[in-house]
């Protein structure tokens, strides 16, 4: 991360696989590196808080971890499978193997800063899109499961409202 008050390394201590590793992640953009070579270990079920000021890179640590940005070096390692890279063209690096990168990504969840809801689907209709679509959930399954995700949050009577009806929290 760029302040130099930022962590660079968190370690949550387990002996088995740890659930996401990554070791001495790097990124730039032009002249601004943001990563400074940041590793984290973490074993299923922990919960990690990324503190940093506005700017630190916390949002580019995420998404060098799922590949929406490609980080110019380091190594990211989901439940022990490392995510393999090779050189680009263009002197960076780029993923060895697409389908690789896309069956890991159909494990990993993230929610944008900026929230990338599909405003012209209902709050359930967004919640069950990528389990139908991506992992083939049978849609009735995944409606269960949403309207449970829904009601544990306390926005279950908000399913078949339009995201463009709710606030920013919800
Ligand atoms: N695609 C990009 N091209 C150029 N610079 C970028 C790009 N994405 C992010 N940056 C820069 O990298 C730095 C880190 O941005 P990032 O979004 O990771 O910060 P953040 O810690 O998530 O901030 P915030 O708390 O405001 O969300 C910032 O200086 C930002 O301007
Ligand atoms: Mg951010």
């Amino acid at each position: 991360m760029a302040t130099a008050e930022a962590p660079t390394t968190v370690s949550a201590s387990s002996s088995v696989t740890p659930m996401l590793e990554v070791t001495d992640l790097h990124k730039r953009f032009g002249s601004l590196e943001v990563l400074k070579g940041v590793s984290v270990s973490t074993a299923n079920a922990n919960v990690i808080s990324m503190i940093g000021a506005s700017g630190s890179g916390k949002s580019t640590f995420l998404r060098c971890i799922n590949l929406l940005e490609i980080p110019d070096s380091g190594d990211v390692r989901v439940d022990g499978e490392l995510i393999r890279m090779i050189p680009s063209r263009t002197g960076g690096m780029k993923p060895a193997d697409v389908k690789q990168v896309d069956r890991i990504r159909s494990r990993l969840a993230m929610v944008f800063q900026s929230f990338n809801l599909w405003t012209h689907m209902t709050v359930l209709e967004n919640v069950i899109e990528a389990p139908v679509h991506v992992l083939g959930v049978p849609k009735r399954d995944a409606i269960e499961k949403a309207e449970a995700l829904l009601d544990k949050v306390g926005i279950a009577d908000k399913r078949d409202q339009y995201p463009a009806h709710l606030s920013g929290g919800q």
